[in-house]
């Protein structure tokens, strides 16, 4: 049976390039993955204070359900002064809490940061990954995706047009669906 990925994006833009990468994984899946994107965007700053039974923000309980209800994330993030962009870093909070019942935990994870600039997100990628180890979550290591001069690898229509990183997304799917198998 097929595996179900979430994606999250961590870019709330509407022109997005992380959010372009991401359509271009779901369109290249293989059929061992089923890909769906969860969306942070209607995440409140995390308040321990909130988050008490009876209280829980409905969004932050819907977005730990649905987390929950995964075998694998993939992170697509872009890199925001060389780390993780805050809305991406608060649904990761989202998630991991209540403490003990982290909603991310043992699951396997794939890191990819996208772009405009030469260095691909390499600070971004790596400061997710700092967060995936407490989290338990077994990182995939190889192959790395730090995906750069993102902008002139799409069209006009938003569609991932260059052959190279087309292959390139293709392996990183086919081995990641290998690692869930080993790891998940
Ligand atoms: C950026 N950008 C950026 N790019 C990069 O390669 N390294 C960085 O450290 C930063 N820092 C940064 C900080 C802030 C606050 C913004 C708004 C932007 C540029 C960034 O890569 C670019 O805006 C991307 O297009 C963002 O990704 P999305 O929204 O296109 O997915």
């Amino acid at each position: 049976m097929a595996s179900n990925v979430a994606v999250i994006v961590g870019s709330l833009r509407r022109e997005s390039l992380n959010r372009k990468m991401a359509k271009a994984l779901l369109e290249l899946a293989p059929a061992s993955l089923k890909l769906g994107m969860i969306e942070i965007a209607a995440l409140s700053h995390y308040n321990e204070d909130d988050d008490q039974p009876g209280q829980v923000p409905q969004a932050w309980a819907d977005f730990r359900g649905r987390i929950k209800g995964c075998d694998a994330v993939i992170f697509v993030t872009p890199e925001y002064n060389r780390s993780v962009p805050g809305v991406l870093k608060n649904a990761i909070d989202v998630g991991s809490r209540p403490y003990g019942q982290s909603a991310w935990a043992g699951k396997p994870a794939a890191v990819v940061s996208v772009s405009p600039g030469a260095i691909g997100g390499f600070g971004a990628n790596h400061h997710l990954r700092q967060s995936l180890v407490f989290l338990d979550m077994p990182a995939l290591q190889q192959p790395e995706m730090y995906i750069g001069n993102a902008a002139q690898l799409f069209d006009a229509s938003g569609k991932l047009t260059h052959e190279s990183t087309r292959a390139f997304l293709r392996k990183l799917l086919d081995t990641f669906a290998a690692w869930i198998e080993k790891t998940g």
